[in-house]
């Protein structure tokens, strides 16, 4: 066995050893088959590894040992290595445990942790098929559901990046009009802060509640809002009718109704992330389901233990983040504690956006 193996395997056993109880975001516990879930995990971690070792290695070893197999690390310490590969291994993972939360977590299906890791799969996959993820984004008012619904916001972002590609090639495509290159560079600017407007629209106005540092808005500003000079936006947002003119109102486009400017944001909601009241007592989907993995390859769960006691979340109605007393509890006076951190984090800045943005940027300027 090669020395960069060894220390994968190393790093796979810690990381399921590492909390008896704790799977991935996930407490196993609270899974209507906690056993299954977390067997489900290790093998997920096994094909992991071995899609590492086996396609990724490229002389890597040494970024790899230095890094400890972590996948952001060797992206900053040595790009061109391979980590679309490594990428690719992480979204075969994450589509498994998928298939982990659907086969025996069917119970959390709609929780913050489940949020979490369909995230990661967006994240970490290629065009992944959206419309093929099962229990996404969650539904409205359905039991044990995520306080904040980060899937309709991961959606809304997506939405909003499409646009503001569309926004300004749309601005390329009537170049003919507009031969002035002062008016050409405005347009694409416009474009600009009506998409960077509508993303803090998309964080702050789903999940208002909640603490926006936990949304991943620290890193949409340093990523993408502080170098795209969102702090000059204001004059271009009273100018232009992002809504209407500029598309992002469209449904297809986001549905952003509400354009904030520098100046005037909205307040931060304070809130941790937590899963509200309620039981899913039976398989939403039933006994076997079907699921749609980059757009060709089907996944079918099989639920396991649908006959097992489905434990059920008491809402605490979360805690404020920012205030050192106790959180508020429920008239059972039982509260649960809030997701663990980090849960809200993958809802991270795809590279893609950020590659966009400075597409248009360079082409404004040229
Ligand atoms: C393109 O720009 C024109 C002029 O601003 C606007 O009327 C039209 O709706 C835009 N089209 C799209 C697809 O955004
Ligand atoms: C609101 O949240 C954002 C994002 O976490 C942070 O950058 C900003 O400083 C916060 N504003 C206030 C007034 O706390």
């Amino acid at each position: 066995m090669s020395h960069s193996s060894c220390a994968l395997l190393a790093l796979a056993a810690l990381s399921s050893l590492s909390s008896a109880k704790e799977v991935g975001y996930f407490d196993s516990s609270s899974c209507a088959d906690p056993k299954g879930f977390a067997t489900c995990y290790e093998n997920a971690d096994t094909t992991y590894s071995s899609c590492v070792n086996n396609n990724c290695a490229g002389g890597g070893e040494s970024c790899y040992n230095s890094c400890g197999g972590s996948t952001s690390c060797m992206n900053e310490q040595c790009p061109g290595l391979g980590v679309d590969c490594i990428n690719a291994c992480e979204c075969e993972r994450s589509a498994l445990q998928i298939d982990c939360a659907g086969q025996s977590c069917w119970n959390k299906v709609y929780s913050c942790e489940y949020q979490a890791t369909a995230l990661d799969y967006i994240s970490f996959c290629l065009n992944p098929d959206r419309d093929g993820l099962p229990y996404w984004p969650t539904p409205d008012d359905v039991p044990d559901s995520c306080s904040c619904n980060t899937g309709q916001i991961e959606q809304k972002l997506y939405l909003i990046n499409n646009q503001m590609n569309t926004c300004s090639n749309n601005q390329t495509n009537i170049g003919q009009v507009m031969t002035n290159v002062d008016a050409i560079t405005e347009y694409a600017q416009a474009c600009i802060c009506c998409s960077f407007s509508a993303i803090i629209s998309a964080i702050w106005g789903t999940c208002p509640d909640t603490q926006p540092s936990l949304l991943a808005a620290d890193e949409w500003f340093v990523g993408l809002l502080n170098p795209g000079h969102w702090e000059d936006c204001g004059p271009y947002l009273e100018k232009y009718d992002c809504a209407g003119d500029l598309g992002f109102g469209r449904a297809d486009a986001g549905g952003i109704t509400k354009f904030y400017s520098p100046g005037n944001l909205p307040a931060n909601g304070t809130k941790s992330l937590y899963n509200l009241d309620g039981v899913v007592s039976t398989p939403v989907s039933g006994d076997v389901f079907t699921w749609t993995f980059a757009s060709s390859l089907v996944h079918t769960v099989t639920v396991s233990s649908a006959d097992a006691t489905a434990t059920g979340a008491k809402a605490s109605g979360g805690n404020d983040v920012t205030a050192t007393g106790t959180g508020t509890s429920t008239a059972t006076g039982t509260a649960e504690s809030d997701v663990k951190s980090g849960v809200g984090s993958s809802l991270r800045v795809p590279s893609w956006t950020i590659a966009s943005i400075f597409g248009i940027l360079a082409l404004s300027t040229l």
